[in-house]
């Protein structure tokens, strides 16, 4: 059977809103938490316009706060799945942040993060494969691999500290002093 194929463009997905002072830390800047909920929403968003199945959120990579969204700025995210795994697709989301009385805009942050398909019972299941077209598409999709082999060194590591961690919890030491 032909492996499903769905285009890269066709899992854009974007997402704009105003930064309302509830949004807002002690700087009058878009609270960071606040930016990261946008970033997963609009990423599972985009992840599930390729896969049309539920999906769990399986990492977020480090999120490059590059610039402070002010009050008053609008926020704008653009998701697309850059590359597929198996069962797990991987998604960039750029933030750009605008002032609206000047139109200037400017890069604010970006993330790349992985979500896992699901089947009925919960469990992973393979997804169709993404396919680039345009040159930035292409080098996105072509360094995804890279990207994703970083992603499981770091997993094992992780693994490591959280039995590490759970072992001291079991024998009634529970935190890291
Ligand atoms: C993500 C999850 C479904 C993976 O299940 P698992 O039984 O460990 O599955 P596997 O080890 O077979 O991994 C399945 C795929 O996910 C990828 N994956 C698993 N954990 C990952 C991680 N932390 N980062 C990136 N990719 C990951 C694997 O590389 C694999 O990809 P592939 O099929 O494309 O090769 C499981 O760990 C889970 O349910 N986690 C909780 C998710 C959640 O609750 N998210 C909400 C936010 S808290």
């Amino acid at each position: 059977m032909e492996e499903k194929k769905v285009l890269m463009k066709d899992t854009k997905a974007v997402k704009t809103a105003r930064v309302f002072p509830q949004d807002t830390n002690n700087h009058g800047t878009l609270f960071g938490g606040k930016l990261i909920a946008y970033i997963d929403d609009i990423a599972s968003i985009s992840a599930q316009k390729l896969c049309r199945s539920p999906l769990v959120t399986a990492s977020i990579d480090s999120v490059d706060f590059l610039r402070p969204i002010k009050l008053g700025d609008a926020v704008t995210l653009e998701a697309m799945v850059t590359w597929t795994g198996k069962t797990s697709m991987e998604v960039l989301v750029k933030v750009t942040s605008e002032h609206l009385l000047t139109g200037e805009s400017h890069m604010a942050a970006t993330s790349f993060l992985t979500f896992v398909a699901l089947d009925e019972q919960g469990r992973p299941k393979p997804v169709p494969q993404v396919v680039p077209e345009t040159e930035e598409e292409k080098w996105l999709n072509e360094t995804g691999k890279q990207r994703a082999e970083f992603r499981k060194k770091r997993r094992i590591q992780s693994k490591e500290l959280i039995e590490f961690l759970q072992a001291r919890l079991d024998s009634g030491r529970p935190g890291i002093s």
